[in-house]
């Protein structure tokens, strides 16, 4: 037989922490990196699906869904984190739009 060549195959995802371009609109101490979100939602969801994230803190979920043209619903019990995934959602829907038309 010729030559083997062995790959490692990982489980293991290695996402560095959200950087301070994900945090302009505010901090939330447990917030997720949208690269993990995206990830997760490419590897679970189709297009136009409808992504429900009950607990979404800043917004990340919302973020990732937008950008990956899923519909999506979030629900947050605190107002300043609310605002904050209000307003990084808006921003994801407006470069959406934007993006339509460069
Ligand atoms: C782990 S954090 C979510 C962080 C989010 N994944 C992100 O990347 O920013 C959970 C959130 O659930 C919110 N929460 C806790 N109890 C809630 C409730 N009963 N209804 C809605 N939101 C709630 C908290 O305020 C907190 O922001």
């Amino acid at each position: 037989m010729g030559h083997t060549q062995h790959l490692t195959i990982t489980r293991v995802w290695s996402i560095p922490t959200p950087g301070q371009n994900e945090k302009v609109h505010g901090k939330h101490p447990t917030q997720k990196p949208i690269k993990l979100l995206e990830r997760i939602i490419a590897a679970s969801t189709n297009p136009l699906d409808l992504i429900l994230d009950p607990f979404m803190g800043s917004g990340t979920t919302g973020v990732a869904s937008i950008r990956n043209k899923r519909r999506f619903i979030g629900i947050e019990i605190n107002e300043n984190f609310y605002n904050i995934a209000n307003e990084r959602n808006l921003i994801a829907y407006q470069d959406q739009v934007d993006s339509l038309f460069i």
